[in-house]
C-alpha cells in the first residue's frame, strides 16, 4: 500500500527512539520501494533446497498499489525482511509485540487451512499449528499475531504461511504494540507507586485475592504475565471454576483433583492462602447429580443425598486439608425473591433444597467442620451485600439462625458482583457490622465492577473511586480480613465489559491503583504506633477522612489525627471534634 515517503520516515524514526511498550507502529515493508518483478529472499526453516518465490506485483485488485506474490513448492520456507540493528532479537520485541499484515488467497487456491509461522532470525516468535481457516478467497484480510518475547539475537524477520503448493500475496507488514481497548484516563489514584497490593495487605493482616482459571493462561508459569500478577499482587488465591462438584467429581466416586491442585501449586510457590470454592451448590454440578441442579432429577432419597454430600465435603476437604484455609461451604442457597416468612428468609429451589430440605445448609457445615477443623467455614451469596435489601437481610437471618443453633460458621461472603453506579458503601460498610455484633466474619468473595456500556474514560475513574471504597471498608472492618476479585484480566472475566483491576494486555488499571490506594493509606495509617518518647514536641499533626484522603484542615465530625513527634514515630487516632 502506498504511504507517504515523510510519514513512513516519521513512523521509523518514531519507532526507533520510543524505546518503550508505546512506540509507535514500525512499517517492515509496503513494496512500494520496489519495481514490479524485484524478489524478495525466501528462507526454508530446516535449510532445505526449494523453489518457492516471492516477486513484487500489481495489486489483484487495485493495480495502482504493490504487493509481494509468494509461490511455495515446499514447506516451511517464508519471505524474509531485514531489520534495522535497533530491531534485532529481544530489542524488538521489548518494543513490539504484535505483527500486522494484509493478506490475499486467490480463488483458485482451495484450502483456506493454513499455518501460519513467524522467526526472528531462526527463533519463532508465533506458531499457528492448528491449521485455522484463514478467511475467504478474493478479497484482502487484515491479519494480527500476538509475538512471544525473543530471547536471541536474529535479525531478520521471516513469515508467512506454510505449505508445499499455494499461492498468496502479502502487503503492508507492520510491527506494532498490541491495542489495550481501554481508553487514555486521566488518573484519579498515584500511579507512582510500585508497591503490590499484597504487601500492604500483608501490613494489615489482610488478603487481598483473585480468582484464577486453570485453562486461561500459563498458570503452571511463573514468567507467564498474568501468573506473575497473581503471585506477585496478590497474596489469597481462589479456583475460578476447578473446585466446583462439577470439576472435582465428575464421576460418582471417581474425584479429578488436577487441575485444582495446579492452582494450590500455584499459591504455594508464592506464598498465598487458598480459599475453596465451593463444597454445595445448586450449579456446575455434574449430571449423574442432578440434571439442571435445581431439582432432584434422579430421584434420589433424602439418606442418599446426605450420604453424596458427606462422601463429596469429606473427600475434597481431607485431600486439601492443611492446603486450603477456608471453605465456601455452601453457595447461593438462597432465593432472588424474598417474601416474609417465619424463618426471615427464603431458599432457592435446588437438588439440596429440594431432596434433603432446608436444613442441608446445617449439615454441611458440620460435615466440613468434621472433615477439617481448622478451617474457616463460610456461606456465599450474591445480591446480599447491602443492609436493607431484603435478599442481603435473609442471608443475616440465616447466620443468625445458624450462630444460634450451635452450627460452626465462622462467616459469610458477599460475592459483589456489581455495575458502577451500585456501591452504597454507607449500607455495604452496615452490613459488615452487623456481622460483626453476631461474632461472624463477613467478607469480600467476588468483586467484580462492570462499565456501562458504552464505556467512557470517566466510568474507568467512577470504576476506581468505587473498588477504593470496597478496598477501605475492608481495612476498616476487623471481621473483613478478605477481599477477592473475580479474575485477573477484564479479557478473561466471566461478565462483559471491563470489571476487573488489570486489562487485556495486563496493565493496571485506574481501579489497580484505586486498590492500592485504599491499602496503602490504611497500611501507613497503621504503621508506627509506638507511643513517642515523653519528652518529644509534635511536629505535625495532619487530619484525614476516613478514606484516608489527607484534608487541609481539621474537620467537624469524625476522622483521623496523624500527630508525628520529634523521635520520628507516629500515632494515629479516630477524633471527633
Ligand atoms: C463463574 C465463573 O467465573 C465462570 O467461569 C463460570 O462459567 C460460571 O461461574 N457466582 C459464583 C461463581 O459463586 O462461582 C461464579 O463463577 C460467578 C457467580
Amino acid at each position: 500500500m502506498r504511504l507517504n515517503l515523510n510519514l513512513r520516515l516519521a513512523v521509523l524514526s518514531a519507532a526507533l527512539t520510543a524505546g518503550t511498550a508505546m512506540a509507535a507502529p514500525y512499517v517492515v515493508c509496503d513494496f512500494e520501494q520496489y519495481a514490479v518483478g524485484d524478489t524478495v529472499p525466501m528462507w526454508n526453516s530446516w535449510g532445505n533446497a526449494h523453489t518457492s518465490v516471492a516477486v513484487v506485483e500489481a495489486d489483484p485488485l487495485d493495480a495502482g498499489n504493490k504487493v509481494l506474490h509468494v509461490t511455495l513448492s515446499s514447506w516451511d520456507t517464508y519471505p524474509e525482511f531485514p531489520l534495522p540493528d535497533a530491531l534485532s532479537g529481544a530489542a524488538l520485541t521489548a518494543q513490539y509485540d504484535q505483527l500486522t499484515f494484509r493478506y490475499y488467497r486467490p480463488a483458485s487456491i482451495a484450502s483456506a487451512y493454513m499455518a501460519l509461522h513467524v522467526y526472528l532470525g531462526s527463533e519463532q516468535l508465533y506458531a499457528d499449528n492448528g491449521y485455522p481457516n484463514q478467511g475467504d478467497a478474493g478479497q484482502w484480510l487484515q491479519k494480527a499475531y500476538t509475538l512471544t518475547a525473543a530471547t536471541t539475537d536474529g535479525q531478520a524477520l521471516r513469515f508467512g504461511y506454510s505449505n508445499n503448493a499455494t499461492e498468496y500475496y502479502l502487503d503492508d507488514v507492520t510491527l506494532s504494540v498490541e491495542e489495550d481497548d481501554m481508553p487514555e484516563v486521566e488518573p484519579v489514584f498515584d500511579t507512582s507507586d510500585t508497591t503490590a497490593l499484597r504487601t500492604y495487605a500483608a501490613r494489615l493482616g489482610k488478603q487481598i485475592g483473585v480468582a484464577v482459571p486453570a485453562w486461561s493462561f500459563a498458570v503452571d508459569d511463573d514468567e507467564d504475565a498474568r501468573t506473575a500478577v497473581v503471585g506477585g499482587q496478590f497474596n489469597m488465591l481462589v479456583a475460578e471454576n476447578e473446585m466446583k462438584f462439577d470439576a472435582l467429581q465428575p464421576e460418582r466416586g471417581e474425584f479429578a483433583f488436577d487441575n485444582a491442585d495446579r492452582l494450590v501449586r500455584l499459591a504455594q510457590r508464592h506464598g498465598m492462602e487458598v480459599r475453596g470454592h465451593t463444597l454445595v451448590w445448586h450449579s456446575q454440578v455434574p449430571s449423574w447429580l442432578s440434571a439442571d441442579g435445581e431439582k432432584n432429577t434422579l430421584g434420589y432419597t433424602r439418606a442418599e443425598l446426605l450420604d453424596i454430600m458427606r462422601t463429596h465435603i469429606e473427600t475434597v476437604m481431607a485431600h486439601y486439608r492443611g492446603q486450603v484455609v477456608e471453605w465456601d461451604v455452601v453457595n447461593e442457597c438462597l432465593s432472588d425473591q424474598q417474601s416474609s416468612s417465619t424463618t426471615g428468609y427464603t431458599l432457592r429451589p435446588s437438588v439440596w433444597a429440594t431432596g434433603i430440605g432446608a436444613d442441608f445448609i446445617d449439615s454441611a457445615l458440620v460435615y466440613a467442620h468434621r472433615a477439617d477443623p481448622d478451617a474457616r467455614l463460610y456461606i456465599n451469596d450474591y445480591s446480599v451485600e447491602f443492609r436493607g435489601k431484603s435478599k442481603a437481610d435473609a442471608l443475616y437471618n440465616l447466620a443468625k439462625r445458624l450462630k444460634a443453633a450451635g452450627i460452626p460458621l465462622d462467616g459469610v461472603g458477599l460475592q459483589s458482583h456489581w455495575t458502577i453506579g451500585q456501591l452504597d458503601s454507607t449500607k455495604l460498610a452496615n452490613n459488615i457490622r452487623r456481622y460483626a455484633d453476631l461474632g461472624l466474619n463477613c467478607i469480600i468473595t467476588e468483586l467484580d465492577i462492570a462499565l456501562k456500556d458504552p464505556t467512557s474514560a470517566a466510568d474507568y475513574q467512577q470504576q476506581a473511586r468505587e473498588y477504593e471504597q470496597v478496598a477501605h471498608i475492608m481495612t476498616e472492618w476487623d471481621n473483613c480480613p478478605h477481599l477477592l476479585v473475580w479474575g485477573v484480566t477484564d479479557d478473561l472475566s466471566w461478565r462483559e465489559n471491563a470489571p476487573l483491576l488489570f486489562t487485556a494486555r495486563v496493565r493496571p488499571k485506574p481501579a489497580y491503583y484505586g486498590v492500592q490506594h485504599a491499602l496503602r493509606t490504611a497500611a501507613s495509617l497503621t504503621s508506627g504506633l509506638t507511643r513517642p518518647d515523653a519528652a518529644a514536641g509534635v511536629v505535625r499533626t495532619e487530619y484525614f477522612n476516613l478514606h484516608g484522603r489527607r484534608l487541609s484542615e481539621a474537620p467537624a465530625g469524625l476522622s483521623l489525627r496523624r500527630t508525628t513527634y520529634a523521635d520520628g514515630t507516629a500515632v494515629v487516632e479516630k477524633v471527633w471534634r
